[in-house]
């Protein structure tokens, strides 16, 4: 059966051997150890990948994306990661990285019926009715779908920071530090949304006084 893949394959010996060439020993340091200091947590957009934004080589950050970058509090594939990746791989930083025109925040803001998608979608629907008089205020539409993205990546911040892993990692003393980034599309710039959350008292404060 011929192979339709074969310019992905091609594309992967050229990768492989232009970097082998720059690093001759990148491939067997790597294959015995990851070292990450961050975990990235992101959406499965295609015109968002992890690496290659901030400019990160292979090893360095741990990826866990889905779409419209959601932390379920009974997601196993998500927890999973964080647990990994804190408990394990010990990472100093865990980014919530939306991005604003996300197809999926879009989705949930509207009344269209998009099938099984639906259900993922209402965890952003959850964040927008938190959020609705301040998002509803929003006269341009442009705003309020980008406002929005920058809520719900401040709820998942939140939900990262209220889970078992994060909570006893802080308890223990662990240095770790939970962001919130904002990526635009338009200009590849990253926004810091500065609602870094490092200890647990600093996130009790935040549930306390947010809104979300
Ligand atoms: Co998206």
């Amino acid at each position: 059966m011929p192979n339709s893949l074969n310019n992905l394959f091609e594309k992967n010996r050229e990768w492989a051997a232009k970097v082998k060439e720059e690093d001759p020993a990148f491939f067997s340091t790597l294959s015995k150890q990851q070292n990450p200091e961050y975990l990235w947590i992101g959406c499965a957009d295609s015109r968002v990948p992890a690496n290659q934004i901030v400019d990160l080589l292979p090893g360095e950050v741990f990826v866990h994306r889905n779409i419209a970058n959601v932390v379920v509090h009974t997601d196993l594939n998500c927890l999973s990661v964080i647990q990994y990746a804190v408990d394990v791989l010990k990472v100093k930083h865990i980014m919530v990285v939306g991005h604003y025109n996300c197809g999926g925040i879009k989705a949930a803001m509207g009344s269209e019926d998009h099938g099984m998608i639906d259900n993922w979608l209402g965890h952003i629907k959850d964040v927008y009715r938190l959020n609705k008089s301040e998002v509803d205020a929003i006269e341009d539409e442009h705003s309020r779908f980008d406002r929005m993205c920058e809520l719900n990546v401040m709820e998942q911040v939140s939900n990262v920071c209220q889970s078992s892993i994060v909570k006893n990692a802080w308890r223990n003393n662990q240095e770790l530090h939970v962001h919130g980034w904002c990526y635009s599309l338009e200009n590849g710039h990253i926004k810091d949304l500065e609602v870094t959350v490092s200890n647990a008292e600093q996130s009790l404060n935040r549930l306390n006084t947010c809104k979300i």
